[in-house]
């Protein structure tokens, strides 16, 4: 890994065993893109890469230059108006209402390690030499705005995360229009794009579109990342696939209101932009302030999907998510949500956790209702205080149950909210975000607090950590179940109403910063309805989270597959629900159920005393397997083999660090007759190896199974053979495969 800056020609080169970034000085100060992509050797000048040719109806920098214009530079981080038409990365709005700017080059460091960016989640390093930062100092002559521009470049894997920090050198005041996080111009458009998007209870279904002329975009204007679009985009080669070919992973270490898109130039070039969404953005940069914007972190590989998806999966749960959990098999819980919904007593509650107790779960969560005036959605929200009447111990008497129960607890929150049917709305109207004289939203009955504020961040803190002080709360899961609406802070001058979105979100963050530090042996689930709010800046305070409100195991096998493309197994909260499901109302085996959750954190959402004595068996030798290869499951390498967005069955698997167990999961969504001899093939294992096939009792050595594939053929072709329990659709099996000791 090295950052070298050649003084002559004026360009740094960025690169490891993996990857080269490439930047000049332009004629002009700016700082112009060269290349980013697959490893090349180090020379003196480069300069070649730039664009510099003649187009009638082009604007031009130079009185008598007729080469070189903006619009065809490939740049770092470009601005509107000054002969470049594209859609820039910053806008700088000045007193005298002029929107143009210029960032010149100033100076540089390169530093070891890489620095925090305070008040945000973004990847770090534990020891300087696993990452060299650069960064790259710009500033506008007229307004004395300075732009950082900061690269860091990981020793291992084709990262480069990227974030910016603006401060205001001048005398006036100005206001960001927008500040994004990332520009990347490349040279050409020959990619295909993917997004990971759906909506409540179908999120992060992968959608693929071709680029054309003009912008391709996703994004969230709702406060929170959304169920809509998640913020993570790949660029592929048209011939890229899982196993092979050149591919960039975007993705914004952001919780709130996003924007990544990718404008396609008449000449074919590409700019990628990713940040903040500049439509609900605007900050006001007083003399001598400063704005730093979230993280984003882009991969190249090019050796496929997979190659991408395990290196976001590794920096992910190794750099991003921090603390005692990160690298920890995740406890086997039984959350009662589904089982009771608001409608449990204590007594009930620990006779649920019994029988969870007895089959083996660790950890018992109690989730929505047992606050306040809780018993329906309309009140009770705020006021983060037990509902005597039906939990007359409190929760440090429930909590000291479940521990006697030999289980640890765990308990729901949704701090970012509350009911005007609540004391906490009763003592403080104000504290929601609301306009002056316009109508007051609702979501699910109940309205955001306002976060931006200081204040309202304390009093939720006061009311949680006197919970977590008073009881022996093992986990949290922590909530959002509706997006903003009418945005404005009472708090906040007319001229920074632009920043309550981001502000917003920091006022989460520090929530979220505060609770773990003071509480760092906590683990914290984040959740927002499902996976609305399932993204980087979450797993960097919360190392999982809940997928989907969609606990059926056939649709779950798309929602867990399209998540896997940026984020790991361990961060996936993943349970067995009861049949009829109750978002689909579909029937699927037990077994089926718990081969999908197997890939993630798992755990029951539903009353084991209403399972058959039979069933509980099953789920006991559920949770004696998940207990056996929960590490493997959980941190070993994971594959994508077989894509439910592509057919009726879907597989996948997973590979030990050693390369001595792999378990592969294998899904039919319909059962066929008589259908053809059916094949995976593997990926991962060592070829030399011979492999102990559990299920089928057969030996295999790495190189067949890869190579001329696992047969998951059933024995019967439509016909059942006697003594054989009948294959039917919603069929699955986890093949475990161990290293056969001679
Ligand atoms: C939405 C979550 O996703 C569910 O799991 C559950 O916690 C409910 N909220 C409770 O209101």
């Amino acid at each position: 890994m090295n950052i070298v800056y050649h003084e002559s020609t004026r360009i740094f080169h960025l690169y490891n065993d993996q990857i080269s970034y490439l930047m000049m000085i332009l004629q002009n100060g700016h700082l112009g893109q060269l290349y980013f992509g697959k490893r090349i050797q180090d020379k003196e000048n480069f300069s070649y890469f730039l664009e510099t040719c003649e187009r009638p109806m082009t604007s031009y920098i130079y009185e008598n230059d007729r080469t070189f214009s903006l619009e065809h530079i490939r740049q770092e981080y470009p601005v509107f108006g000054t002969t470049d038409y594209r859609q820039p990365a910053v806008e700088i709005c000045q007193e005298n209402g002029s929107r143009i700017s210029e960032f010149q080059y100033q100076s540089h460091k390169i530093a070891k390690g890489k620095p925090v960016l305070p008040g945000l989640p973004a990847t770090y390093t534990e020891a300087e030499e696993e990452a060299l930062t650069l960064t790259v100092l710009l500033e506008d002559a007229v307004t004395k705005v300075q732009v950082e521009l900061l690269y860091t470049l990981f020793a291992k894997g084709g990262i480069i995360a990227r974030s910016v920090r603006l401060c205001n050198r001048g005398k006036q005041s100005v206001r960001l229009g927008r500040a994004v996080s990332l520009c990347l111009d490349l040279p050409d458009r020959d990619y295909v794009w993917q997004q990971l998007s759906g909506c409540w209870a179908r999120e992060c279904h992968i959608r693929t579109r071709n680029l054309e002329a003009g912008i391709t975009a996703i994004g969230s204007m709702r406060g929170n990342s959304s169920h809509e679009h998640n913020p993570f985009l790949v660029l592929k080669r048209p011939n890229a696939d899982e196993r092979q070919g050149e591919v960039f992973g975007f993705s914004l270490i952001y919780s709130g209101n996003f924007r990544l898109q990718a404008e396609v130039d008449a000449h074919d070039t590409l700019r990628i932009l990713a940040g903040i969404d500049p439509e609900t953005f605007e900050w006001k940069l007083e003399s001598g302030e400063s704005f730093q914007t979230p993280e984003a972190v882009i991969v190249y590989t090019d050796r496929g999907l997979n190659h991408m998806s395990q290196t976001f999966h590794k920096l992910y749960q190794k750099r991003l998510a921090r603390g005692y959990w990160r690298d920890r098999v995740r406890p086997i819980l039984n959350n009662n949500w589904e089982a009771t919904y608001f409608d449990f007593t204590e007594d009930r509650l620990v006779k649920i956790a019994s029988k969870a107790k007895e089959c083996g779960v660790e950890l018992f969560v109690l989730d929505d209702g047992w606050f306040g005036a809780r018993s329906s959605e309309r009140a009770g929200l705020g006021d983060w205080k037990a509902n005597r009447d039906r939990l007359p111990n409190g929760i440090r008497g429930l909590a000291q149950r479940m521990e006697e129960n030999g289980l640890k607890f765990g308990l729901w929150f949704e701090p970012e909210m509350t009911n005007k049917d609540s004391d906490l709305y009763r003592s403080h109207p104000d504290w929601i975000l609301s306009t002056p004289k316009r109508r007051q939203s609702h979501g699910r009955y109940q309205y955001v607090l306002d976060f931006s504020r200081k204040e309202v961040v304390d009093a939720i803190y006061e009311q949680m950590a006197a919970i977590l002080k008073a009881s022996k709360i093992s986990y949290i899961k922590w909530d959002m179940n509706r997006s903003i609406t009418e945005c404005y802070s009472p708090a906040w001058p007319a001229d920074r109403q632009g920043e309550i979105y981001h502000r917003y979100i920091l006022g989460v963050y520090d929530l979220y910063d505060r609770l773990t530090r003071e509480f760092p042996q906590v683990l914290f689930e984040s959740c927002s309805s499902g996976g609305g709010r399932f993204d980087p800046g979450m797993l960097y305070y919360a190392p999982q989270g809940w997928v989907s409100d969609d606990s059926d195991a056939i649709e779950r096998l798309k929602i867990q597959y399209g998540t896997s493309m940026c984020y790991p197994v361990s961060s996936m909260g993943t349970h067995v629900s009861v049949t009829p499901n109750h978002q689909v109302f579909r029937n699927t085996p037990l077994h089926t159920r718990a081969n999908v959750a197997y890939f993630g954190t798992f755990g029951y959402e539903l009353d084991l005393n209403k399972l058959t004595e039979e069933e509980n068996e099953e789920v006991k030798e559920q949770i004696a397997f998940m207990k056996k290869y929960r590490e493997v499951l959980q941190f070993g390498t994971f594959y994508r083999l077989k894509s439910p967005f592509e057919g009726n069955e879907t597989a996948w698997m997973v590979v030990s660090e050693d390369q001595k167990t792999a378990l592969v999961g294998w899904y039919r969504v319909l059962n066929c007759v008589n259908g053809r001899y059916t094949r995976v093939r593997l990926e991962g294992l060592n070829p030399s190896y011979c492999y102990r096939n559990v299920y089928s009792g057969t030996c295999h050595f790495g190189d067949e199974l890869m190579y001329a594939g696992l047969i998951t053929s059933d024995e019967t072709a439509g016909q059942v053979p006697s003594g054989v329990e009948p294959y039917t659709d919603f069929e699955s099996r986890i093949y475990v495969l161990e290293v056969a000791e001679s």
